[in-house]
């Protein structure tokens, strides 16, 4: 626009191609946290930290297949072996294996939360693919409460993403 009005609205383009960024940061995700599940060095209480992993990980499946069963309708490419992000999500946890559980949570809190906002300003922004966005801000702010949860000691911390997973019994995953 020439006029210098702000321009509010996203282009189908804009909102398609953040959809493929989403769906391939549920890759990189996947491969992440299967990698962390797997090869963790700091468990220190193993019975509680390990299903915790194991949340974090359905809950980015379960978006992920949604995504996959819906993107190729909108002509979205979408590939869940992609292996440039499988390949990237286990060279970042590879890095992080060794931390103890607390610094674990302190490094994704703030590894998480900026694409915790993005989302979230994505979805408030989508159109008429608001029900793709609203899945996808809200798993990426059911893994940040966690995280945060986590952080400060709360109990049932895992109860918001067993919330987010309890939602989707249709995905096929679950
Ligand atoms: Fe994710």
């Amino acid at each position: 626009m020439s006029d210098g009005s702000l321009n509010l609205e996203t282009s189908p383009e804009v909102l398609l191609a953040q959809l493929a960024g989403a769906f391939r940061g549920e890759v990189y995700g996947i491969a992440f946290f299967t990698h962390m599940l797997t090869h963790y060095q700091g468990y220190t209480d193993e019975a509680a930290q390990r299903p915790a992993l194991e949340l974090l990980l359905k809950v980015e499946q379960i978006t992920a297949a949604i995504m996959a069963a819906h993107l190729p309708t909108l002509e979205v490419p979408c590939d869940l072996d992609d292996p440039l992000m499988r390949a990237q999500g286990i060279k970042d946890a590879d890095v992080w294996l060794n931390l103890g559980w607390p610094e674990l949570i302190d490094t994704l809190v703030d590894w998480v939360e900026p694409y915790q906002q993005q989302y979230r300003d994505q979805s408030e922004r989508a159109g008429g693919f608001w029900p793709l966005f609203y899945l996808v801000d809200k798993h990426e702010t059911a893994i940040f409460d966690y995280l945060q949860a986590e952080q400060q000691g709360e109990k049932n911390a895992t109860a918001v993403l067993q919330r987010f997973i309890d939602a989707y019994p249709n995905s096929g995953l679950v």
